[in-house]
């Protein structure tokens, strides 16, 4: 079917029920996101889930508001406040990222310039081009991976089948509401198309997904170790 079509079922359905988080805008809000909340938000969901990283997110908006204020901090204050999520080499680099963002006088405004920031990958600079700065950028995580590989019944198994995913979710993604769209995706995968228990009876894009019916769960296929 045509990607317009998806697009626009997917996105109203996101306009009703999208999750409310502290670091999103209303859906089709005139409000752009802040890249600061955007970054912070996308930097600690990569090695949690949201409902870990909502108290997270909280303290650390409410004590350094802006990325000025959090790179002025000292580095063992950002480093206890991150302690709990894990991962040491990550927090070095949210404050090496904070810092050279202060420098440039704010955060890059494409998924290129953003990839050159420290700790930025692939996904990240997709997802803050995207909610940030409405920039048409493919965004594929984990979760995305899955939708795209039962949307379009990808048999191949991981991690063979990734540039087939990430060329599916290319092909769908639209130039209209990208941060919308992109965390649609993400609802989509966290709320119904979930990986052991899939809600197909209450999936705004089923008319679309070629795995309907032949058992999606089972998607995406994984290569043994
Ligand atoms: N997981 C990663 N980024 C997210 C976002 N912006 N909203 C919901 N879940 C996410």
């Amino acid at each position: 079917a045509a990607p317009g079509a998806f697009q626009s079922a997917l996105l109203s359905w996101y306009d009703r029920h999208a999750r409310v988080l502290p670091w999103r805008v209303p859906p089709g809000s005139e409000e752009r996101a802040d890249p600061y909340r955007v970054w912070l938000s996308e930097v600690m969901l990569q090695q949690t889930v949201v409902k870990a990283a909502i108290p997270y997110f909280e303290a650390f908006t409410m004590r350094w508001p802006t990325v000025e204020n959090l790179a002025a901090a000292p580095d063992e204050d950002i480093l206890a406040a991150w302690a709990g999520l894990g991962y040491y080499a990550r927090a070095r680099n949210l404050i090496a990222c904070a810092r050279t963002v202060a420098e440039m006088g704010g955060f890059p405004d494409t998924e290129e310039g953003l990839r050159a920031l420290p700790g930025l990958g692939p996904y990240t600079s997709a997802s803050i081009a995207a909610i940030a700065f409405g920039r048409p950028a493919t965004v594929v995580d984990g979760n995305i991976e899955r939708v795209m590989a039962r949307l379009f019944m990808v048999e191949t198994p991981l991690p063979a089948a990734k540039p087939d995913l990430r060329a599916a979710a290319d092909l769908l993604t639209p130039r209209e509401r990208p941060g919308d769209y992109a965390q649609a995706l993400m609802d989509l995968g966290a709320v119904i198309c979930r990986p052991k228990a899939p809600t197909c009876l209450t999936c705004p894009v089923a008319d679309f997904c070629e795995a309907r019916g032949n058992a999606p769960e089972r998607l995406p296929r994984k290569q043994p170790k």
